[in-house]
């Protein structure tokens, strides 16, 4: 008779063992009484990278990578991105519901009035060298503004939660200017509350002598690639931030960890070096020994390929039409024509096709910022812009989830048996 369970024999010692079968899923804790002796540890799971293991339960994303569906609390991310602003959406992420006006508003309002930081921070940016990654600044600012908020500690606090929350939507944006001036040796354009929030984004990026034509397709195009980029499931920097932030500290020491997963080239970083590539490339012709060289593992196609989208990034597919709109007010950026034979030949090559590469979100998305004036190193802060809601609203499932406690994964030891300490003297 069918039943939610399985049933493991242990063969090394004949034993049958009953597992309950939980959304499909098992509870790794259940394998430890599988025993040879009674004394023993029991079974755990292997899963380096966590391939196979599902660490926590969330209602916020919601994935199919075999049929390329993302959405955001059910809503489907086309949906979402073309009828949405950014702060509906991070609004819908961290409260499980679209705004009414009257919450909508209080929301921006709430952001809007939090978007100055202390003028310390203006002296902890210039200990910075003057070609200091972006990225490197942010992770150090964002973690250093723990130090500004004292009472973030009390996690536990919804309303602490909430202050906090609005703290980091309406400063990450001031502080990412902020690093842009500096790497441009740029005086600091201070946050307007004239502004929205991209205009104000946009403004404290890019004003020069307060002034700045805003182009508001370029500004909408920014906020479609923002909400593409606000959340993701459990992603390398989602989990970072989950995994920091169960031992109780503060959201901004853990969001700094998100940004500093997301730092790296197979993450958020592959924006990057996805212009890296196009750039190493260079024409046209070139592509077919590229290819050759990815397909003989001597480099990466950055941009394709994906943990959990064996199909088409639903996401890559937005940010392409978005690429469009944007190159009609910019002009082509000559790298497009590069990157999408590349993704022509791409799509047709076994290697390709057997792995289930396809392009990712990172793949286009730099093309864009690059057409939009943003410098190749801050693309990867314009991705924690965006992922910042999807953080935030883990973050907090995770704190307030009866379920998780402080992460601490087991191991397979393969070092040394026990041995004595040998002396100095008696070293060879
Ligand atoms: C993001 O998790 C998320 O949701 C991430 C993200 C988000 O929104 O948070 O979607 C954002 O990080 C997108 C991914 C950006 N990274 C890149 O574009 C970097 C290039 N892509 C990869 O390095 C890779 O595809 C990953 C890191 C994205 C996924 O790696 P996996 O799942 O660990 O797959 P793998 O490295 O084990 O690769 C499987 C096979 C290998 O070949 P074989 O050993 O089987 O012969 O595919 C090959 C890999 O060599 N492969 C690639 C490749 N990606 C995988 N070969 C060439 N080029 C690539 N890009």
């Amino acid at each position: 008779m069918a039943s939610d369970t399985l049933t493991i024999t242990d063969n090394r010692t004949g034993t049958l063992y009953e597992v309950p079968i939980t959304d499909d899923t098992i509870r790794a804790i259940d394998l430890r009484k599988i025993k040879v002796n009674a004394d023993d540890f029991g079974m755990m799971t292997y899963d380096p990278a966590f391939m196979n293991t599902a660490a926590c339960r969330s209602a916020i994303t919601f994935i199919d990578g075999d049929r390329g569906i993302l959405r955001y609390r059910g809503y489907p991310i086309e949906q979402v991105a073309e009828q949405a602003s950014f702060l509906e959406v991070a609004y819908l992420l961290n409260y499980g519901e679209l705004p009414t006006k009257a919450e909508i508003d209080a929301w921006e309002h709430d952001i809007r009035y939090h978007t100055y930081v202390h003028t310390n921070v203006i002296k902890f940016l210039e200990g910075f060298r003057y070609d200091a990654h972006p990225m490197g600044m942010l992770l150090g600012t964002i973690g250093g503004l723990s130090t500004f908020y004292p009472d973030a500690k009390d996690v536990h606090d919804p309303a602490n939660r909430k202050i906090q929350k609005i703290r980091l939507m309406a400063k990450l944006p001031t502080i990412a200017a902020f690093c842009f001036r500096h790497s441009r040796g740029l005086p600091y354009e201070f946050p307007r509350n004239d502004l929205d929030y991209i205009g104000n984004f946009v403004n404290m990026t890019f004003s020069i002598g307060g002034k700045h034509e805003p182009n508001p397709v370029l500004q909408r195009a920014l906020e479609i690639l923002l909400i593409l980029h606000a959340d993701h499931e459990q992603n390398c920097s989602t989990s970072a931030v989950r995994a920091v932030g169960s031992s109780g500290v503060d959201p901004f020491s853990a969001v700094s960890a998100g940004i500093a997963a997301l730092y790296g080239p197979l993450h958020g970083g592959a924006n990057e070096a996805v212009l890296q590539m196009l750039d190493e490339i260079g024409t046209k012709d070139r592509i077919p020994a590229f290819i050759e060289a990815v397909k003989n593992g001597g480099d990466r196609l950055m941009g394709f390929g994906h943990r959990v989208y064996k199909s088409y990034d639903p996401r890559a597919k937005l940010i392409k039409q978005v690429a469009y709109d944007v190159f009609q007010q910019t002009g082509l950026n000559p790298k497009l024509e590069i990157a999408l034979e590349l993704e022509r030949i791409a799509l047709e090559d076994d290697y390709f096709i057997s792995r289930k590469l396809y392009p990712n979100v990172d793949f286009y998305s730099g093309l864009i910022y690059q057409a939009m004036g943003y410098p190749t190193d801050f693309f990867t802060v314009l991705f924690a812009l965006g992922r910042l809601p999807g953080w935030l609203a883990q973050w907090e499932e995770m704190i307030t989830d009866k379920e998780q406690k402080i992460a601490r994964p087991r191991q397979i030891y393969t070092g040394e048996d026990a041995r004595d300490f040998v002396p100095l003297v008696m070293r060879k």
